[in-house]
């Protein structure tokens, strides 16, 4: 196996508190890393690197751990800037859109469906991500859902079935038709698919009950348990998140003082996605009561046509810090160390010896320019291990 020194890092960030200057982001300056295709080998300083087969020379720039996009919707055909131009002139965001990507995935032919999902995962990789999560959840058939969970897992072992999107409009009539479906045939197809089960609990979409059935339907088949909560309108979705020991709870646009007590006493992640808020001109969510509070905090894209066509995670730690009151290194570990959380995974969001070797080299001295210089392209390089056949059957 190949081994690759990078040598001359200014600063690097490896989430490993064990390393460096002993905080949570594990920081070394005028450092240097050995990895091979698969794992990190060596860091430490400069000065004292190992030769190794390769050599790269980061030229005073930061590295830091790839990003760990852990809520993406990238299956999906058509696109809804209508939508975004009506809520900038004040139209509110309800979901209701969610129906007119249904039509147009399922429309959609599956090399159409594949060039998309592959064009927006190359921006999100050549924007640092290495580790991508991909929800199902814009066909809300059996075949559909399954079709799409099928793309999904060329592209990540992450792949989460979200059946339980919304209720389709052939079933508008039927909803508890379509629960059964959802909790029986599709639910069959998909499992074998998929690492995870997602609900939109929110108004509009499912309620607290139907995601308990969902979700425990889907855990008794294999699935671990993850939600879609308080987008819309504060609910008990967060209690209902730690009930069932989700792995992260996402959005929490709307939260009151209970839910961030039940979530600090919890292990579940809230997973915030300012690109939504951003995009749906809504408030952003606390999340300097949350980290205050003591809960995991994990930042993510949410890609999708309707409520945050981003692909970029400088964007979203951009928005974090100048939006949500968090430091730069707090959105910056949220974005790496969170994300694996959030996914349960703690062999990728961090640089230690042993983890995955998933990192970017960024333009620039220190991490901080993700932030300070948004809309620019502060990742220079993205370095993904290798993705093997395994990794899909894990
Ligand atoms: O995470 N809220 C539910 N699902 C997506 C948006 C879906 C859409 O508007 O197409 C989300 O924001
Ligand atoms: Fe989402």
């Amino acid at each position: 196996m190949t081994t690759l020194v990078i040598r001359n890092i200014a600063e690097l960030t490896t989430n490993d508190p064990s390393i460096g200057d002993e905080s949570p982001l594990g920081r070394l300056r005028d450092a240097a890393m050995v990895v091979d295709d698969q794992q990190v080998l060596w860091v430490g300083p400069n000065a004292t690197a190992p030769d190794a087969d390769e050599s790269l020379d980061a030229n005073g720039c930061a590295v830091i751990p790839g990003f760990v996009d852990s809520h993406t919707h990238l299956v999906f055909a058509g696109e809804r800037s209508d939508e975004f131009e009506a809520r900038m002139a004040g139209v509110h965001y309800d979901g209701g859109g969610i129906a007119r990507t249904v039509d147009s995935t399922r429309a959609a032919s599956i090399d159409d469906l594949r060039e998309g999902v592959t064009k927006r995962f190359a921006e999100l990789t050549a924007g640092g991500v290495t580790t991508v999560e991909i929800k199902s959840g814009y066909e809300l058939t059996v075949e559909g859902e399954v079709r799409d969970l099928r793309l999904a897992e060329e592209f990540t072992t992450e792949t989460t079935w979200l059946g339980a999107h919304v209720v389709p409009p052939e079933y508008r009539k039927d909803r508890e038709g379509y629960i059964t479906v959802l909790t029986s045939s599709m639910l069959d197809a998909c499992a074998p698919l998929a690492k995870w089960a997602d609900v939109f609990c929110d108004r509009g979409a499912f309620s607290i009950d139907e995601a308990r059935f969902i979700l425990e339907g889907a855990r008794e088949k294999g699935l671990a348990p993850r939600l879609h909560a308080n987008q819309l309108a504060h609910s008990g979705a967060i209690a209902l998140a730690v009930e069932l020991d989700c792995a992260s709870v996402d959005h929490c646009t709307y939260l009151d003082d209970r839910d961030i007590d039940i979530l600090s006493a919890s292990a579940t992640v809230a997973t915030l996605l300012p690109g939504a808020e951003f995009s749906t001109r809504s408030p952003y969510p606390s999340a300097r009561r949350l980290l205050d509070a003591g809960v995991t905090v994990a930042l993510a894209t949410d890609c999708n046509p309707g409520s945050s066509y981003v692909t970029s995670m400088a964007f979203v730690i951009a928005l974090a810090v100048r939006e949500m009151a968090m430091s730069v290194d707090e959105a910056l570990w949220a974005s790496t160390k969170g994300g694996a959380l959030a996914l349960r995974r703690d062999d990728v969001g961090h640089l230690g010896l042993g983890a995955r070797a998933d990192f970017a080299v960024l333009d620039g001295p220190r991490a901080a320019h993700l932030a300070y210089r948004p809309g620019g392209n502060v990742v220079a390089q993205t370095f993904r291990a290798a993705f093997t056949a395994t990794d899909v059957s894990t």
